[in-house]
């Protein structure tokens, strides 16, 4: 049983662990553990009283609540913060009820009340059973008869236990240099990480991993998740300062507003979290799993492998050099290709175009399908770049519509990239982009999507707004996934990656309508390892297209840098006239190696070995999901010889069961390798592909 009641307790069993809640005497929803999995009722600790009272330091202060409202004398975190209409700004959540939710996982939703405002919290819990994660999210619903302001309104606050100094490890970067991996230790006070840039942002990702200091890849205790949203959000890990830490995680509160009218409902995007006593690899094996099981829209589906023409042709993109590309890509063994910018009406430059999403008539006389049917002819199927959230001052949509941008009246439109950001917001905005887009997919036989989206906002205004301009933050991102959403019911062939100037918009909202996130613009290869292992934290191998380019061509063995792609979704991305046949050749080799071992690396499980970011040396495992059969990539970067490599221990294998491990002649056990390790010779530059058999 998932969910169980005992007493005024909820408790929410997944495989492993226990998440549990409860009334306390006063009434309040406390939360009251969350570890291991208990097995006897008598195991769950109390829930949490207030106890004594000081007139700076209310013991209230400290519970720690599953969803606190700014009330009282509270001072830490708030998950909600609201002005009532007689601008009363306290807000009292009372328990109403606990009911089951018909749905296919495990599903409680607890109600709390504002008796005197008739603000209703209902607090949604769904189990994960399989990959020891609780989903939450609440919504908030005004039941009376004059509007509430939500000043704030998170989705989740997480309690680990108290008594511990945590760890704190997030992702920080910028772009073309993402996905870096800190950990660090919270002293009492607030670390906040947010986007207020309108997407997800590269420069923080909404996702974390609390340790008490002594975990590891392979061992310890980590509290980790993430939000799914790829709009504003905030998290705010908080050490309270009396031995007790809680992370509060939610639509990001500046320049937030919401009037919820009588009546309406407000939902926030849902959070994920989990536990696991086996270290951060488990814990990302765990948001891995749920990704693929519950998130992405085709988790079954092999991506194959792409050829993607920008760094190729940048915008000087015409069918006779489309084809040529697509001919040798074919020949490769490439199974999708993918035209990226510069293909609609005016776009020479990205001075020009974005809007305007037909075929250039000066590039594509007969329009696309031409292009397509050859490329279909040569067994490839085909896929588009797009930015529809985008528009040029020079294009004839912003020359229609000029209203249609964010921005403010008096002050200057700032561009970047030369471009302004349409507002999504609008319905008219969502109604023509679902219209064209909707007509680009009917009108050509396209299998791949790659939406992209190329800046920062900036003078975030609606002047004509029907109600608070500043809902735009939120509304903007319910826009963009109402248009996904749509396209993807009308066409569910379809494949979307999602892409913000490389990985600006990577998080478990879009992923709900993205198979695939295009990780970073740095494609180069040893910088890539690093990211690929910061992206790894959090998302599956499926997930992470990687293509192999010509940064670093000549320097860089093209073995090495096909390595680096083969750990994710493989594509290619350099310029395929100037590869030499032996190139080719080589490519054609690596491209059908892959094919092999796909479903290994898209549907196993990852094992990150060694860190890229820790050591020239870096090493990361694939197992299948019957464990019968595994990947190893090595890398070496720069380390100045004399090196000795250390052996290379394994993970995740039977240690009874009997494995090959390629070039070894002797197999060995499951707990030999993953104990004695696997001896490697590698000089600076050199990668190797190893592949691991279970013998009968
Ligand atoms: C962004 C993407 C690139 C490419 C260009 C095209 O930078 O990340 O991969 O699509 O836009 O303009």
């Amino acid at each position: 049983m998932s969910i169980q009641q005992i007493g005024s307790s909820w408790l929410l069993h997944t495989q492993n662990t226990t998440y549990a809640f409860g009334l306390n005497s006063l009434g309040l929803l406390v939360h009251q553990y969350w570890g291991p999995r208990i097995a006897s009722p008598s195991a769950l600790p109390p829930a949490p009283e207030s106890e004594g009272w000081a007139s700076f330091n209310h013991p209230e202060h400290l519970l720690p609540e599953e969803y606190p409202a700014w009330a009282g004398m509270k001072f830490v975190e708030p998950c909600l913060k609201v002005t009532a209409h007689d601008q009363v700004r306290d807000t009292v959540l009372v328990f109403q009820d606990s009911q089951a939710e018909v749905d296919d996982l495990p599903h409680l939703v607890i109600t709390l009340q504002d008796p005197v405002y008739a603000l209703r919290v209902r607090l949604h819990y769904r189990v994960h059973a399989e990959s020891d994660i609780i989903e939450r999210w609440a919504e908030l619903v005004n039941d009376s008869a004059a509007p509430i302001r939500l000043e704030r309104a998170f989705s989740v606050q997480w309690h680990p236990p108290a008594g511990t100094a945590y760890r704190f490890s997030h992702l920080y970067g910028r772009w073309n240099d993402e996905f870096h991996l800190v950990r660090e230790t919270l002293t009492p006070g607030v670390k906040v990480i947010e986007s207020r840039r309108l997407t997800t942002s590269h420069h923080h990702n909404p996702w974390f991993a609390l340790d008490g200091g002594d975990a590891s890849e392979t061992q310890g205790e980590v509290w980790f998740g993430a939000l799914g949203w790829s709009g504003n959000w905030k998290l705010c890990a908080e050490d309270t300062g009396f031995a007790s830490t809680r992370l509060s995680l939610g639509v990001n509160d500046f320049d937030f507003a919401w009037d919820l009218q009588p009546g309406e409902t407000f939902t926030t995007p849902s959070a994920y979290a989990g536990y696991t006593q086996e270290g951060f690899g488990a814990a990302s094996r765990c948001l891995h799993q749920l990704i693929r099981s519950r998130l992405i829209p085709h988790p079954r589906a092999l991506h194959p492998v792409l050829y993607n023409s920008w760094e190729a042709t940048l915008f000087d993109v015409d069918a006779p050099s489309q084809i040529r590309l697509a001919q040798l890509a074919a020949q490769m063994g490439v199974e999708l290709f993918v035209m990226d910018d510069g293909w609609f009406k005016g776009r020479r430059d990205d001075r020009a175009g974005l809007g305007d999403w037909s075929p250039d008539p000066l590039k594509f006389p007969h329009g696309l399908n031409p292009l397509i049917q050859q490329v279909t002819a040569l067994g490839m199927r085909f896929g588009l770049w797009v930015e529809p959230e985008m528009v040029n001052p020079d294009s004839d949509l912003y020359r229609a519509h000029p209203d249609w941008v964010l921005h403010f009246p008096t002050r200057q439109r700032r561009t970047g990239r030369n471009q302004l950001i349409l507002n999504l917001a609008r319905p008219d905005v969502q109604a023509h982009l679902n219209q064209m887009l909707d007509e680009l997919l009917s009108q050509h036989d396209i299998s791949f999507i790659k939406w992209d989206m190329n800046r920062a906002v900036s003078e975030p205004g609606w002047p004509d707004a029907p109600r608070d301009p500043r809902e735009m933050w939120v509304r903007y991102t319910h826009g963009l996934y109402h248009i996904l959403e749509t396209l993807r019911s009308r066409h569910p062939q379809v494949t979307f990656q999602s892409c913000s100037g490389g990985g600006g918009r990577a998080d478990l909202g879009v992923l709900r309508y993205a198979d695939q996130i295009w990780v970073s613009d740095n494609t180069e290869a040893a910088a890539r390892l690093r990211i690929q292992e910061g992206f790894s934290q959090l998302f599956p191998a499926q997930v992470m297209e990687a293509w192999v380019t010509d940064a670093n061509r000549g320097q860089i063995p093209l073995s090495f840098r096909f390595h680096v792609s083969m750990c994710g979704s493989l594509g290619i991305g350099g310029n395929l006239t100037q590869w030499s046949p032996q190139e080719r050749a080589e490519a054609a080799h690596w491209i059908a190696v892959y094919k092999d071992i796909r479903p290994i690396i898209q549907f196993g499980s990852q094992f990150r070995l060694r860190s890229p970011s820790q050591s020239p040396f870096s090493a990361v495992q694939y197992l299948s999901e019957d464990g019968a059969a595994g990947v190893l990539f090595a890398f070496r970067t720069h380390l100045p010889d004399p090196a000795a490599l250390p052996p290379l221990r394994l993970q995740g294998l039977d240690p009874q069961a009997l494995y090959a491990v390629e070039g070894v002649p002797e197999p060995h056990s499951g707990a030999y390798w993953m104990h004695t390790g696997l001896p490697l010779v590698l000089g600076n530059f050199e990668s190797a592909l190893l592949r691991i058999t279970r013998l009968p």
